[in-house]
């Protein structure tokens, strides 16, 4: 192995005891730049809080806070316009961000770190971010269900088959079926929002991870950055990252429920199947095969699924078994959230654009509809109802027209009454009435159930509840 290249000089930011400067694999190993700038503005707020709060408590004067927040935008205004020059030697965005507002303002950057360390500055930023994160989430949640909903809408009385076990069960509407995704999507919204609340206290003051001598006030710096509260544990505070767990934690989850949809997506847009279209706008063609129109989009949103989970049994194992408190295992918390932020919020935004534009093949899912003997449990529930018999005596009554018409390779519904005296002579025309697909969903009006005019009403309802307005 080549001996390591040394750099020049020891760091400007800590570099009092240091000689020498790290070695060129150091370099590399220890710097976080290229991940944590992307958090910028959470870190310059966090230092504006801060620095407003020290001049307020007396601990730097009123001519360095302004010297402080007139650098500070400074630096964010370079960031911004692309003119600020990211150094790797500065390891991270704090000490970036604080050496070049050194650069700009003098000595009275050097009053900024009072009181304070990257320890407790990077888990106040990396709060703030994940914060943002969710309320973006939250958007794009709520833009998927709002075109769940409008599918919702149009295709309320449209009868599909429903399936267990991906056999034919019974029918249901597809109006139904994409209420079942606003239900889980909404669990999702909330899964966030206590995350949120949960993370929502501030960590800033903490310091390397004692706390400080100086007179902060750590519920103005909590205050001024929308925290609820201030951490009550400064130990906890510089090394806790159960707030990023929970969020990938809820991340994997709606991620999970998006790949469902995204699977049957997949299954419906087979010919075998054809139940729904994609726009031309989401699916691709084979450079090979001209009748291919793959439905990639959903494939993607289906495999980012397993991406997320990585991330987050990635994390939870990075932060497993570490001692308190601060480490810089600690650093690699952000890649994971960072990538499972990005695939969350774009496979939301391609599962809303997928099913905002899909067109619904209502022909040929009422076609599929009767396939299986999707109403047999129809005749069943009217042997009970109508006849008196016992659910399971019913249950076997119904196994003998099924096999009949198994036999005869005919539906359900292609039996004449005859047919049925044969097998029981308690069934008449009325038994085969109920094996109609409208009149088996329109049936099913208990609470939460497929009739038709109970989607309609949910569907009403969720709108009021999750989009908080009525149909437009
Ligand atoms: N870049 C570091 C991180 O992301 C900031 C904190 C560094 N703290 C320390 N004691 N070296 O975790």
């Amino acid at each position: 192995m080549p001996s390591p290249k040394k750099a020049k000089s020891a760091n400007t930011m800590w570099g009092g005891r240091y000689a020498a400067g790290p070695s060129e694999i150091m370099g590399r190993i220890n710097p976080s730049i290229d991940i944590d700038k992307r958090f910028y503005a959470e870190d310059i707020a966090g230092s504006l809080a801060h620095a407003a709060m020290l001049a307020k408590q007396g601990i730097i004067s009123a001519k360095d806070h302004k010297a402080i927040v007139g650098g500070l935008a400074m630096v964010k205004a370079e960031i911004e316009a692309g003119r600020f020059e990211f150094k790797t030697a500065l390891e991270d965005i704090h000490m970036n961000v604080e050496s070049r507002l050194a650069e700009l303002i003098g000595p009275a950057a050097g009053r900024l770190h009072t009181a304070r360390s990257r320890n407790d500055q990077v888990a106040t930023d990396f709060r703030l971010w994940v914060r943002n994160a969710i309320d973006t989430l939250d958007r794009a949640m709520t833009a998927l269900q709002a075109a769940l909903l409008d599918k919702a809408d149009a295709h309320a009385g449209a009868v599909m088959p429903g399936f267990t076990h991906l056999q034919p069960a019974q029918p249901v509407t597809f109006g139904h079926h994409m209420l079942a995704y606003v239900e889980m999507i909404a669990r999702d919204r909330g899964r966030f929002a206590d995350c949120r609340r949960r993370l929502n206290e501030n960590p800033l003051g903490a310091a390397a991870l004692a706390g400080t001598s100086f007179p902060i006030d750590r519920h103005a710096t909590a205050r001024a950055l929308g925290f609820d509260r201030p951490m009550a544990n400064s130990l906890d505070a510089v090394s806790a990252r159960d707030f990023a767990l929970e969020f990938l934690g809820a991340a994997a989850i709606c991620a999970g429920h998006l790949s469902r949809l995204a699977e049957e997506l997949v299954i419906w847009t087979t010919p075998q199947f054809g139940f729904v279209r994609l726009s031309d706008a989401f699916t691709t063609g084979s450079s090979i095969m001209p009748q291919k129109r793959n439905a990639d989009a959903a494939e993607l949103v289906r495999a980012k699924a397993g991406t997320i989970l990585g991330a987050f049994t990635g994390l939870a194992a990075v932060v497993k078994s570490l001692p308190l408190t601060y480490a810089k295992d600690l650093q690699e918390d952000k890649p994971p959230v960072f990538t499972a932020f990005d695939s969350l919020e774009l496979g939301l935004a391609a599962m809303a654009g997928m099913i905002a534009d899909m067109t619904v093949n209502e022909a040929a899912l009422r076609a599929r509809a009767l396939a299986g003997y999707t109403t047999a449990t129809d005749i069943a529930d009217w042997l009970v109802r109508a006849r008196g018999l016992p659910f399971r005596e019913a249950h076997h009554v119904t196994g003998r027209i099924v096999r009949l018409a198994e036999e005869r390779g005919c539906g359900l519904e292609e039996l004449s009454v005859a047919d049925l005296k044969t097998i029981d002579a308690r069934l008449d025309q009325a038994a085969l009435d109920v094996l109609s697909l409208d009149r088996s969903v329109a049936s099913r009006t208990s609470f939460g159930g497929t009739a038709p005019k109970n989607v309609r009403a949910a569907a009403k309802a969720a709108r009021r509840k999750y989009l908080g307005k009525a149909k437009p």
